[in-house]
């Protein structure tokens, strides 16, 4: 029995499914999760005495890769000076100015732990705001594990939303609308239906928790049009694109203003930080300045501020950026064999599929799941970790090198 064996029966003996979050427990990809006990650059050192060129990076916000000595420094002195006062403190008016230098035109933002949280204000706010109560969402995008959000939908141009979890309350989801990506027509439909009864749509302007489903710039400008025309704030749930194509956010990539945007992963560079982000006008509706409830003990924790802090420091310098184009360049040239791959800046994900890689969750066919398993238990033997799924992406980051990369593709 190996020492992850050993430490799997162990952990399923006292942790709710043996992990602490699901997709960690390889039951999509079979065999033991690898317990990891250290992290250096682009290398994640395992029980047993592996190491794995990581493409996971703790699932996105490890961009300068594990334990980047900035970071580690910063966390230190902050911890060396208490680990929590529930006062305000310094840390957290500089990482809100380090955020909202990214994102010109917004003036406020406010500091939470997790993306999840992140997106049930945003969401909250919207309502607030309009006097509304319908969310329309894009199936195959994930928002965190509101109850709200947890609904993809049925078949069909344009469903009610139904759980899929156990447990959400028929009407949680019942305000949810769900419509196909990549579908001008379903959303024109959707809006022509709804579009005087929605809050919101919310939107990964980079769909990347289902493959990497990348959409067209005219999908997303057409969004924006049928908000604004029917009155309902567009909010990009940049969880995992915010910070990562450079400093700030994607609607600069697409051109495409979003009227509030959730961050989370870059923004706490490995500790828990996320943040709503928008104009006074509608961020000012929070507690205590407005009537929006919204608050949290951990929010604004000084340690978790310190690796956002120092994380956006080194990425305000521009460097990192700037290697990461390079590696993009020199992915997209290496010989790949038999695997599709689908980059889009930093990010990358192996399409094992027939055809061309499919911009909705419809085109994904579950047929990949064994081809994708045997690569990836291919990659874990050989020095590579990647995501334990087939519709999970990988990130590049600014430890890895060419080399790594060429691990990855050859
Ligand atoms: C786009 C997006 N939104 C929200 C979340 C939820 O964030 P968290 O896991 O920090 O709650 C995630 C998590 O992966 C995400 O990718």
């Amino acid at each position: 029995m190996s020492i992850h064996d050993a430490l799997f029966d162990r952990a399923r003996g006292v942790l709710a499914g043996g992990v602490s979050s699901p997709v960690r427990a390889f039951k999509s990809v079979g065999g033991t999760p690898r317990y990891v006990s250290r992290g250096r650059g682009a290398t994640m050192f395992g029980e047993g005495g592996e190491a794995w060129t990581d493409f996971c990076l703790a699932w996105g916000p490890l961009i300068l890769g594990h334990a980047h000595p900035e970071v580690i420094e910063a966390v230190q002195r902050a911890v060396a000076d208490g680990l929590a006062f529930g006062t305000p403190t310094r840390a957290e008016i500089e990482l809100g100015e380090r955020i909202l230098s990214g994102y010109p035109g917004r003036d406020r933002c406010r500091l939470m732990c997790t993306g999840s949280e992140a997106v049930m204000t945003a969401l909250r706010l919207a309502r607030a705001h309009t006097g509304r109560e319908r969310i329309l969402k894009f199936s195959g995008c994930y928002h965190g594990c509101a109850d709200a959000m947890l609904v993809k939908g049925g078949s069909g141009l344009v469903s009610f939303g139904i759980g899929d979890s156990a447990g959400v309350p028929a009407g949680a989801a019942a305000d949810t609308v769900v419509v196909p990506l990549d579908d001008e027509e379903a959303l024109a439909n959707a809006f022509a239906q709804h579009g005087h009864t929605l809050a919101a749509a919310i939107v990964e302007p980079v769909p990347a928790n289902n493959g990497l489903l990348v959409q067209r710039p005219e999908w997303l400008r057409r969004l924006r049009e049928l908000c604004s025309a029917h009155g309902a704030l567009l909010i990009f749930d940049e969880v995992i694109t915010g910070f990562r194509f450079h400093y700030g956010g994607y609607e600069r990539v697409v051109d495409v203003m979003p009227d509030l945007v959730t961050l989370g992963k870059i923004v706490g560079g490995g500790l828990p930080v996320s943040a709503v982000v928008g104009p006074a006008a509608i961020l000012d509706r929070l507690s205590p300045a407005g009537s929006v409830y919204q608050a949290g003990t951990m929010g604004g924790n000084p340690v978790a501020l310190a690796a956002g802090n120092a994380t956006l420091d080194v990425l305000s310098r521009g460097d990192v950026y700037r290697h990461l184009a390079m590696l993009g360049e020199a992915f997209d040239a290496m010989p790949k064999g038999k695997v599709q791959w689908v980059r889009h800046g930093p990010i990358v994900w192996p399409w094992l599929g027939d055809g061309a890689p499919p911009r909705t969750d419809a085109g994904l066919d579950p047929a990949v799941k064994p081809r994708y398993n045997e690569l990836f238990h291919r990659w874990l033997n050989s020095g590579v970790y990647f995501p334990p799924s087939a519709f999970e992406v990988g990130f590049l980051c600014g430890s890895h090198t060419v080399g790594d990369l060429e691990k990855l593709v050859g």
